[in-house]
């Protein structure tokens, strides 16, 4: 299948201030994609997905939704029609507030005019490890299995993709074929600096594992060349 590399690279603005990061965006030549998170939401406020939208780049809000089912679905109505295209939810939150959030997300873009987004579940945030898990929260089932069951209610209830490591890409591919999207993190460069990433895979290595949009922040945001570095990415995409 023929690929449009940039489609595929989301770039994440973290660590920057709203000017800075609307600034960013529309320097690195090429961009399409972007991503939104908690720290520049709460800085700048709902315009600036507006502000990225108008510069011609596609947003992802990664808020990361977690809440009873009616704020659930009033907070991705309103996410959507903001022109959000990708959207966090947390799959634990359970069956019946993602399908009221994929509902109303429909709805929302539907009333802005502009096309649904795609809702994407977060299963089990990387930060927490299987004792601590069972120590703090009394979950007993393994990551592992965990992972995948998250993703599989999620998908049921009809959200349209997950937010996954690239480690774990290939074995949800395998339960959940496209059009469900994966997106994955944790993506390093041969030679590129990990950082605080424990578990990462070069970007062809994702898709070919079954991802089909990556995140990657800091070895483009932090490169002293910001559209050599995304260019870089782009083509690894294509050898
Ligand atoms: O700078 P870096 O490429 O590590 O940034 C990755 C982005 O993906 C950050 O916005 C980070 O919060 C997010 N993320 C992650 N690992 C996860 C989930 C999200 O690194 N498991």
């Amino acid at each position: 299948m023929a690929i449009n590399p940039a489609d595929r690279i989301i770039v994440a603005l973290d660590g920057m201030a709203p000017d800075q990061a609307l600034v960013f965006a529309t320097q690195v030549e090429g961009l399409c994609w972007v991503k939104v998170g908690l720290e520049l939401f709460v800085q700048a406020g709902p315009e600036v997905v507006a502000q990225l939208r108008d510069k011609g780049l596609r947003v992802f809000l990664d808020l990361k939704f977690h809440d009873i089912p009616a704020t659930m679905a009033g907070s991705c109505r309103r996410a959507a029609a903001l022109g959000a295209e990708l959207i966090t939810v947390h799959a634990c939150a359970g069956s019946e507030a993602l399908q009221a959030a994929q509902a109303a997300a429909v709805e929302g873009a539907q009333q802005a005019c502009l096309n649904a987004p795609t809702l994407l579940a977060v299963t089990v945030l990387t930060s927490w490890e299987e004792q601590r898990l069972q120590r703090e929260l009394a979950i007993s089932q393994g990551i592992a299995e965990r992972v995948p069951a998250l993703a599989q209610l999620s998908a049921t209830a009809g959200i349209g993709g997950c937010v996954c490591s690239p480690i774990e890409a290939a074995a949800l591919r395998s339960h959940h074929p496209n059009p469900f999207a994966l997106v994955t993190p944790g993506i390093r460069s041969k030679g590129a600096a990990v950082g605080d990433q424990a578990r990462v895979m070069g970007p062809a290595e994702a898709i070919a594992a079954g991802a089909s949009q990556l995140v990657i922040g800091r070895p483009i945001t932090r490169s002293a060349d910001p559209s050599a570095a995304f260019s870089a990415c782009c083509t690894e995409l294509l050898d």
